[in-house]
């Protein structure tokens, strides 16, 4: 897996949402002057080839785990957006001496309903009946704010991120998100610092579902970010990086 490794001080890991790439976190690469940043594309996406298991959100989890181990890094604080915050979930049950915070940005603790297994499926024929452009533009739009929406650099971004994913890496994926169990369950037992984040415009995983998440995990605190949809960090960094920043303070040591 291809990932970038910047800054020095307390490893900070950043995992991706579907259909995207590392390319998300862009404007978090200045983290890297309070952090040891690092950003890496999931199997499947931003030219990454793919796993040789079946697709799973434990496999994600275990794919991040061994890039750590090859980095030397044995504990680390995550970061992931939506579909990366359903793998630090899955690396939360797996690999909970690993991490030492948690931040969880534009995502839901919730399995998925039979509606939304169904829309799936249907995304998955759509690939394999070579229509993944049609499976895209109707994706891209929902993960940004209307306002968002009129920012061309930002549409731009995200289509070139989509297009960089593999057919078989967007279908795993969905079977991943389609498979993942509940998360609910296990939100008392997260015991580490963990800032949940959602943008005030996500209509995909809106703050009801922030809460849900924030109200089951006993160390944590939500921040709204505002001028933003389901893409808070890369629609409106300054308030996400800030919020970041200040919660750095109830995980990092000073030295
Ligand atoms: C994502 O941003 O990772 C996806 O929207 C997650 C999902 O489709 O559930």
């Amino acid at each position: 897996m291809a990932y970038l490794d910047a800054g020095t001080g307390q490893p900070l890991v950043f995992i991706h949402g579907f259909p995207l790439s590392s390319a998300m976190w862009n404007h978090q690469k200045d983290l890297a002057t309070q952090f040891r940043v690092i950003m890496l594309d999931l199997p499947g996406f931003g030219g990454e080839p793919t796993l040789p298991e079946p697709p799973s959100m434990a496999s994600f989890a275990s794919s991040i785990i061994r890039i750590l181990d090859g980095l030397g890094i044995d504990k680390a604080a995550f970061c992931g957006l939506s579909m990366g915050g359903y793998i630090l979930f899955e690396m939360w049950r797996r690999f909970p001496e690993r991490i030492t915070a948690l931040i969880l940005s534009d995502t839901r603790a919730e399995a998925d309903t039979l509606e939304v297994k169904s829309n799936r499926q249907a995304g998955i024929q759509k690939i394999k009946q070579g229509k993944r452009e049609e499976l895209l533009s109707s994706y891209l739009p929902q993960l940004l704010a209307p306002e968002s929406l009129k920012r061309p650099e930002v549409v731009e971004l995200l289509r070139a991120m989509g297009q960089q994913a593999s057919d078989i890496g967007l279908i795993h994926a969905l079977q991943a998100m389609h498979d993942r169990p509940d998360s609910r369950e296990i939100l008392p037992s997260i015991k580490v610092p963990t800032l949940v984040v959602v943008g005030t415009e996500d209509s995909l995983t809106p703050l009801p579902q922030a809460q849900i998440i924030q109200q089951g995990i006993p160390h944590s605190h939500l921040v709204e970010i505002p001028h933003a949809g389901h893409l808070s960090p890369l629609e409106n960094p300054e308030s996400f990086n800030a919020a970041l920043l200040n919660f750095r303070f109830y995980f990092v040591r000073p030295d």
